[in-house]
Formats: structure tokens, C-alpha cells, sequence
């Protein structure tokens, strides 16, 4: 007998871009409708890089949210953009002002990363101090080596930088984003309790045909870039695992549908608006549906120290169909499996 409605602990995104100003004010309401608590990444133009811009930041977040009602209560986690001038007083001040992580964009592996790191080499005395502090160390795990294939590159990253990282710094608590490959999620099982990794709604869901199929689909497409059938297969198994060290990051990421459906179209899935019932499709598939809740709800607060949220929110086996469009400022946003229908829903 099939579930016909899923009571979870209510969860967290533990990987989130809400953007700013009009952007932020028309995707908050989403997450915040869905989590109880987000880490909201820092790669704003400019990036959130001091402790001044994150405070600054937290408030236009906090002004976003529902005035009452379902989201109202959603709650921030702040995080800083490491770049080659962090200095190990500003992990400090984060530390003090309860700054979640420092994200690590290697310099021009995506959306906003200019301002990423050149070289590990220039962020030694911040990696101590974080690891001294006990803040964590988010990484967009990708080299930006031209001559390394596109779909290689988070599988050379483990390669080329995390062994290291983690040999130089065996107490610092780190977070590979985003994973999208075997070789990733064999790195975090086999890497010890201060590693853990988040995964996406779309690597689940979708290997790279989906970018190509039916003609170029640039909704599909986002940074790492989905994989193979053989790694989305790795990622499901490990998600569905109930191991403690994959938990749920969206990496929901807003772009208007016009920057997305031209030439140079931005990398990101907006999967906000319906995160859950995109999750609980997967875990669904794989037989898995009582083991998303510590997935969503526990694994990724145990790890970064926070507790468990009080309260519940229920999906239930409802077929609705996802809007086209939704509104994002003076444009528009086209969710992933925008118009197609879903077996799970959300209850208000
Ligand atoms: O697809 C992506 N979009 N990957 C990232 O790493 C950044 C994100 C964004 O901010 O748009
Ligand atoms: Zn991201």
C-alpha cells in the first residue's frame, strides 16, 4: 500500500541563492513556504564578503518574508564569499556574529565568481582560522582548468584540491556542494565525520540527456552540469542511503527565463517553488519515501551544529501541474518542470 500523505519534521535547504531587491522579494516566499531554515549563499554582485554585507544582507532577507502566516517565521543562515583577501580576523567576526560557512567559488567556475579564489594558496591563514573557529567551509567543487572536460571537472577537484585540503586541515568541517558525480559521493562516505555533501532536486532526477532532448534546453542547465545516467544513479543511492552525510541543498537558483532562453543563457534550476515534491519523487522511485525526512529534516542540522526544527509540514499524493511562468520582478521565472505535473503536493 502506497503512502497517500508524508509527515515530515520540517526541513531546511541547506543550500539556497535568493538574490536581492525585487528577485529576492518574489523567490523568498517559496523557500520560506517550504523550509524553516535556508543557507543563503553570498555570490551577490558584489559578493557578501564581510560580516557588515552579511548582517546588511540578512535584514533585506527578513524584510522579504511573509508579513504572517506560513513563512513568516523562516530564518536565514548567513554565509560569507571567501575570496584571496578574507582575512583570518573576518572569520573571527563571522564566528561571533554566528556566520554559518565561508563558500568557496574557485575564480570563474560559475554564476558571480569572479571574485572566487585565484589560488588555495592565497586563503591558508582563513582555512586555519575557520578551522580554529569551527566555521565551516562550503565548496563549489569544480576546477577551472580549460583543458579538464567540462563534465570531469568535479571528479579532477577531488583530485587536484580536496585530498589536500583535507590533509592540511584534518579538523575543518567542510561541505562539497552540489555533488553530482560517484567519485563525489564516494569521496564524502569515505572522508570522515567533518565531511558531508548536499545534493540537488535536478542531479537526482535528471542525467545530462535532459539539457539535449527535444533541442537545447537551457532550463536543464546548471553548474556543475548534470551528469551521466551511472552518476545520477550513485547520487540517488546515496541520498536514499539514510547515511548521515548527504543531506538536502537545493541550489535553487533564479535567473529570468529571457537570460536562461538566449545565447549564453545563465547556469542555474529554479526549484524552489516546489523542492519537496521534486525530493520526495526521488525518494519515492528508489522505495526509499521514510527515509526523506532525515534527509530534508536532520542530517544537514545534525552536521552543521543547529537544532532540529519543531513543527511539521505534510506533502500529499495530489496530482497539480507547476505553473509556466511565475512573477520575478519586471520579469519572469520558469521553474524546472515548468507546466508538467507532480505526484506529491505540498498541504497548506
Ligand atoms: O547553476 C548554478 N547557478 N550554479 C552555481 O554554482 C551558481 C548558481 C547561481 O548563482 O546562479
Ligand atoms: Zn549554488
Amino acid at each position: 500500500m502506497p503512502f497517500d500523505s508524508l509527515t515530515l519534521t520540517r526541513p531546511d535547504d541547506f543550500h539556497l541563492h535568493l538574490r536581492d531587491g525585487a528577485a529576492l522579494a518574489a523567490v523568498l516566499p517559496h523557500s520560506a513556504r517550504q523550509f524553516a531554515r535556508a543557507i543563503v549563499m553570498p555570490n551577490l554582485r558584489p559578493p557578501v564578503a564581510t560580516v557588515g554585507q552579511a548582517a546588511a544582507y540578512r535584514q533585506r532577507v527578513l524584510d522579504a518574508r511573509p508579513r504572517e502566516g506560513a513563512g513568516s517565521d523562516f530564518e536565514p543562515l548567513m554565509t560569507l564569499y571567501l575570496t584571496d583577501r578574507t582575512s583570518a580576523d573576518e572569520v573571527r567576526r563571522a564566528k561571533a556574529q554566528g556566520i554559518v560557512g565561508f563558500k568557496l567559488y574557485p575564480a570563474g567556475a560559475t554564476t558571480h565568481s569572479d571574485a572566487g579564489v585565484t589560488d588555495l594558496k592565497h586563503v591558508q591563514a582563513a582555512l586555519d582560522a575557520m578551522q580554529r573557529e569551527g566555521v565551516a567551509l562550503l565548496v563549489h567543487g569544480e576546477v577551472v582548468d580549460p583543458e579538464v572536460d567540462v563534465f570531469d571537472r568535479e571528479a579532477v577537484f577531488i583530485e587536484r584540491h580536496l585530498l589536500a585540503l583535507r590533509r592540511d586541515f584534518p579538523a575543518l568541517k567542510m561541505v562539497l556542494e552540489h555533488i553530482t558525480t560517484r567519485e563525489g559521493v564516494q569521496y564524502v562516505a569515505e572522508a570522515g565525520p567533518l565531511t558531508a555533501a548536499t545534493i540537488t532536486p535536478q542531479h537526482l532526477l535528471y542525467n545530462r540527456n535532459a539539457i539535449f532532448s527535444g533541442g537545447l534546453q537551457p532550463h536543464w542547465y546548471c553548474l556543475p552540469v548534470l551528469k551521466s545516467e551511472e552518476h545520477r544513479r550513485a547520487l540517488v543511492a546515496a541520498a536514499t542511503s539514510g547515511k548521515p552525510c548527504y543531506f538536502l541543498g537545493t541550489d535553487s537558483a533564479p535567473h529570468a527565463a529571457a537570460l536562461k532562453e538566449h545565447a549564453g543563457g545563465h547556469a542555474g534550476c529554479y526549484t524552489a517553488f516546489s523542492a519537496l515534491e521534486l525530493y520526495a519523487e526521488v525518494f519515492e522511485a528508489a522505495g526509499a519515501l521514510e527515509r526523506l525526512e532525515a534527509f530534508a529534516s536532520f542530517h544537514g542540522a545534525d552536521f552543521h551544529g543547529l537544532p532540529r526544527n519543531r513543527g511539521t509540514l505534510t506533502l500529499r499524493r495530489e496530482p497539480w501541474t507547476l505553473p509556466e511562468r511565475l512573477p520575478f520582478g519586471d520579469a519572469e521565472l520558469k521553474p524546472l518542470r515548468a507546466g508538467e505535473t507532480l505526484a506529491w503536493r505540498l498541504a497548506d
